[in-house]
């Protein structure tokens, strides 16, 4: 079963690649281009790259590229057909093919198979929720009485099924889907009979209103089905199991719906059930999700991360509300977005308290009373503590407890100074008790690896020290000299032989005294990539010089006159110039009256001539020689080039740190975990950029 070629054309022609992947991430717009964190890996700084120009995206972090229908075959693993599809109903175009035979099923892998007997369950509730006279007269009349418009109900694609046991069973037999399939989507249970006996098949959903799950897309992945008489045998809710297509902890139940508002609004609400996200969408309040069935989790935050660093938690006022408040609260600091708090009446729900007061009121209640979490703790801890100063005491460290969860310290340090004023301590005392708690996470944590390792765990790697598994807490006094002893710089500056020693006489820096600097020799290379190929394309819309001088923003060369170059280099291109070799080789050009203009033609001349010579130590420095003209390996060599930059510097300043760490004993302990937490984030960097570089890595 084909789609006809010109379809395809159309459906490419219509899918605008910033349209189709804002469906999945927020884009910023960065000069020509977009830019966002990848959706496809974790990071914290963005390094995937969308080109609206060309139609492309490129995450320059997981290497992921393409067009559109790459796109949504990779975020939403499928093929290519069903990404097809999926541009296709985005687009309202559409698709002349038959109905799908079993063959066409089989043909298809088990998660795009899986979609399409989910749509056709949802269909076939929705059909049964209006048509039939059961569904109209008890799932119908359920939902008007719920107070929910027929919009409303088209939204969310609610449905109703019968109270039958093989309503759904039947009718999918009947299209062609397998017994198996059905089973796989969680639609149908089999049990088995006695020995001998015939297994018993039947619908897992009876007699309940329908709310399907849908991904970020808009998929159908899941179920959860409401009951709608009492009985004290059956829960509630019923979900569908965990599938190929469902992980409950990944999925938000609304975040379809709401994204969009989301991002425009720049806040996510969150709360438990999926009335509250529906009810509170049909009052206009439409930038809610639901953690629906489970306590939230970390897959579940980064999903809303997606779309806005701000989330506000609304749940019940009642002590299991403030509960599950509280348990959400550290993990979503963890995970470095802003978080506020707010809590519902005692008894009411989102959706019950917008039916009491209605829209407006309930959007000013959440404007007057939401908390950032310092406060919501501590009003607390307040009410409780009264005059009592130990429970005072113990209220600060519960703030602070999650102060620690926070990843950046720059924000913590700003909030110890807030939870200074609320509870009118001294701010020294906040910042403490912090470092304190920091230092008990670090060493329950290192016990815990210590005890992990007693018990076998046979990986052998320091678990601080690989990039995959950061600890939560930063390092303690105590860990410094293991840590130090466990450094070593991987370019010492004597290293090098004699002979690696480029000519020219620029470098005259006293601590080298004749040595040259590893840095130079990349500071150089990197100056030399510029000139020669500057404004060739490594990506399409990607020049090598804009690439290298957005990968260098914040950091300036430290070798003579590779720095001036470069500042050369940043001055033309915010102009929207990039300078060529040309522009430095021509005596009657400008360069002739730049500020030590004749060094700089000397060391272009040098770096531009064809023989540029290549010596052992070139080699041994991994810096490229000039079978360049291929666009890959010149995109190849200016990555390394910066990582190569970038390790260094890290190694510089690891080098720095050491030696104050080493004269720490007249520091401070909170002077000298600052140094070792700065030691520790360049450490971190410097492993990554060595796996990345594929050096091996060392003790
Ligand atoms: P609630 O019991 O608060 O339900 O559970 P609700 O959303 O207010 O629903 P109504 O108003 O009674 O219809 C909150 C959420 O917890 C999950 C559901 O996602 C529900 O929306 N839940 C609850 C279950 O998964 N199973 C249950 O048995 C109960
Ligand atoms: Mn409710």
């Amino acid at each position: 079963m084909r789609i006809p070629e010109e379809t395809v054309e159309r459906i490419r022609q219509s899918a605008d690649i910033l349209e189709v992947i804002n469906d999945f991430v927020s884009l910023k717009k960065r000069g020509s281009n977009y830019i966002a964190c990848c959706p496809f890996h974790n990071e914290k700084t963005p390094s995937f790259n969308v080109n609206p120009t060309r139609q492309i995206y490129k995450c320059f972090g997981c290497g992921k590229a393409g067009d559109s229908v790459r796109f949504i075959m990779d975020i939403e693993n499928i093929g290519y057909g069903e990404a097809l599809r999926y541009l296709a109903k985005k687009y309202g175009i559409e698709i002349e093919e038959q109905e799908q035979t079993p063959e066409d099923l089989l043909r298809q892998n088990e998660r795009e198979s899986l979609l399409i007997v989910l749509n056709f369950a949802k269909t076939f509730f929705q059909e049964t929720l209006k048509t039939t006279d059961e569904g109209k007269s008890i799932g119908l009349s359920y939902f008007r009485e719920r107070g929910f418009t027929n919009p409303t109900m088209d939204a969310f694609e609610l449905g109703y099924t019968l109270d039958q046991w093989d309503a759904l069973l039947k009718e999918g037999l009947r299209r062609g889907y397998s017994r198996d399939l059905l089973e796989k989507a969680g639609l149908i249970l089999v049990k088995e009979g006695a020995t001998g006996g015939d297994n018993k098949v039947f619908d897992r959903f009876r007699g309940r209103v329908m709310f399907p799950i849908h991904n970020v897309s808009g998929r159908v992945i899941a179920f959860g089905a409401r009951i709608l008489k009492t009985d004290k045998n059956q829960p509630k809710y019923l979900n569908s199991p965990e599938t190929t297509v469902y992980h409950k902890s990944q999925v938000l139940y609304g975040i379809y719906q709401a994204k969009q508002a989301i991002r425009q609004e720049d806040v996510c609400y969150l709360t438990e059930g999926y009335t509250d996200v529906i009810s509170l969408h049909q009052a206009g309040i439409r930038n809610v999700v639901a953690s629906s069935g489970t306590s939230l989790t970390t897959d579940q935050i980064r999903l809303i991360s997606r779309f806005t660093p701000n989330v506000t938690i609304l749940y019940d006022g009642d002590a299991a509300g403030i509960k599950a408040a509280l348990r959400g609260l550290d993990m979503v600091l963890e995970e470095g977005l802003n978080l506020k708090l707010l809590l519902l009446p005692d008894g009411e729900d989102p959706d019950s308290y917008v039916h009491k007061i209605g829209a407006d009121a309930f959007k000013a209640y959440i404007r007057e009373h939401s908390q950032d979490f310092i406060d919501f703790k501590a009003s607390r801890w307040l009410t409780e503590a009264g005059d009592n100063p130990l429970k005072r005491a113990e209220g600060i460290s519960d703030v602070c407890v999650s102060i620690t969860k926070i990843p950046d310290a720059l924000k913590r340090q700003t909030l110890s100074q807030r939870v200074a004023q609320v509870f009118h301590v001294s701010e020294q005392s906040v910042i403490s008790e912090i470092n304190r708690l920091l230092r008990k996470q670090h060493d329950q944590s290192k016990k815990d690896s210590e005890r992990q390792q007693r018990t076998g765990d046979s990986s052998g790697r320091k678990p601080a020290m690989s990039p995959g598994s950061v600890p939560s807490g930063e390092p303690s006094l105590d860990d410094i000299n293991s840590l130090l002893d466990g450094f070593t710089p991987e370019h010492p500056d004597m290293d090098f032989p004699a002979e690696a020693v480029a000519p020219g006489k620029f470098f005259t820096d006293e601590r080298t005294k004749g040595v040259r600097a590893p840095l130079s020799y990349q500071e150089e290379e990197c100056v030399r990539l510029l000139i020669n190929y500057g404004v060739r394309e490594l990506e399409p819309g990607i020049t090598l010089c804009q690439y290298v001088l957005s990968e260098l923003h914040d950091i300036d060369f430290q070798t003579s006159p590779y720095d001036l170059i470069l500042t050369l280099f940043r001055e033309a291109y915010s102009r929207g110039d990039i300078l060529t070799a040309s522009n430095f080789l021509n005596r009657r050009s400008e360069a002739s009256e730049w500020p030590r203009g004749a060094e700089i033609q000397n060391q272009a001349i040098h770096l531009t001539t064809p023989r540029y010579e290549i010596s052992e130590g070139w080699l041994k420095h991994e810096i490229f020689v000039p079978s360049e003209e291929e666009v890959g390996i010149l995109a190849d060599a200016a990555y390394r080039n910066i990582l190569r930059i970038k390790k260094l510097l890290a190694e510089q300043r690891m080098a720095t740190l050491q030696q104050l760490l080493r004269e720490s004993g007249n520091k401070s302990p909170e002077e000298a975990d600052q140094l070792l937490t700065e030691f520790m984030h360049f450490k971190r960097i410097d492993i990554e950029i060595s796996s990345l570089l594929g050096t091996v890595i060392s003790g």
